[in-house]
């Protein structure tokens, strides 16, 4: 087979993956979710009180990459958050483990196959604008992809979305909106940014950081912006919720580590879950 037949036949390879996988998935429960949640290093507690849950390892799913990332359970929980039906993924999968791109984005591959409309993908970050404090949960506002590559490149499935993606508005305002004030509402503290995502899985060098800062970016961090070219080329809907788990290298006069990270996820853990069950009852109600 020449290279190009074969680079046309996996990406409809692509397709029936993912057609695959989102037919187990519809076989283990009776939950139809409109909504998927990506959540974060440290931020996974929050599908551990979803009601009438179905819990799947991710090894049990068709083709589905696993998350070998310390503070990520590797769980596709299915549940109800209040009224509202969700899929949510208790950590994902990174490029810095070695999966190619295409196997970052399979889940929102899969999460379209069924009937996924709106995506909250969080993560944790590095604060680089210096008005950021640890801790602080920051709504993406726009990104700026440094990883080098994009999961959209080689032929381009018809099926999930058009060649050349819109990204001028990736992250729905409205989705910012209502995130904001159920925030303040709360009394919680947030602030909007710009979100740089390098591929890690080394820490940034503070010369780094501060070329980050000069070209725009309020946090940094190693994942989600695969998965948000990927959702908005299907036409999913996209809330980006970033939580400042440390200040970003050289800002403070310490070494990062990944233990500090995840102390901090877990410290804000209470405020995420309440922003989140504020929030996905918005998000549902734009989508009927
Ligand atoms: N840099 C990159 N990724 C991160 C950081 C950071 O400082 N903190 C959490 N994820």
């Amino acid at each position: 087979m020449s290279a190009r037949a074969n680079a046309k036949s996996s990406g409809g390879e692509e397709f029936a993956r993912a057609e695959r996988a989102a037919k187990f998935i519809r076989s283990k429960t009776k939950l139809r979710p409109k909504i998927a949640l990506v959540l974060g290093s440290g931020l996974g507690a929050f599908a551990d009180g979803l009601e009438s849950a179905t819990r799947i390892p991710y090894e049990r799913i068709p083709h589905f990459p696993r998350s070998t990332a310390v503070g990520h359970a590797g769980r596709l929980v299915i549940g109800k958050a209040g009224n509202v039906a969700v899929a949510a993924m208790q950590g994902r999968a990174h490029f810095y483990e070695g999966y190619s791109l295409k196997d970052v984005i399979f889940p929102m591959r899969v999460f379209a196959r069924l009937g996924v409309r709106a995506a909250v993908l969080t993560n944790a970050a590095g604060g680089i604008n210096l008005g950021f404090k640890q801790g602080t949960l920051i709504v993406m506002r726009d990104h700026i992809n440094l990883q080098g590559s994009n999961p959209l490149i080689g032929p381009n499935d018809e099926r999930f979305g058009p060649r050349f993606p819109d990204m001028t508005r990736a992250y729905d305002k409205e989705y910012r909106a209502a995130a904001l004030e159920e925030a303040r509402r709360l009394g919680i503290e947030v602030s909007e940014g710009v979100y740089a995502a390098l591929t890690g899985p080394s820490y940034e060098t503070p010369a780094e950081i501060r070329y980050l800062r000069t070209i725009g970016a309020d946090v940094v961090g190693m994942s989600t912006v695969p998965e948000v070219i990927a959702a908005r080329h299907m036409g999913i809907r996209i809330l980006g919720i970033s939580c400042v788990t440390n200040m970003a290298a050289g800002i403070l006069d310490k070494p990062l580590d990944h233990g500090e990270v995840l102390a901090t996820g877990e410290r804000v853990q209470s405020q995420f879950i309440a922003l989140l069950r504020a929030v996905l009852p918005r998000i549902a109600a734009g989508l009927n």
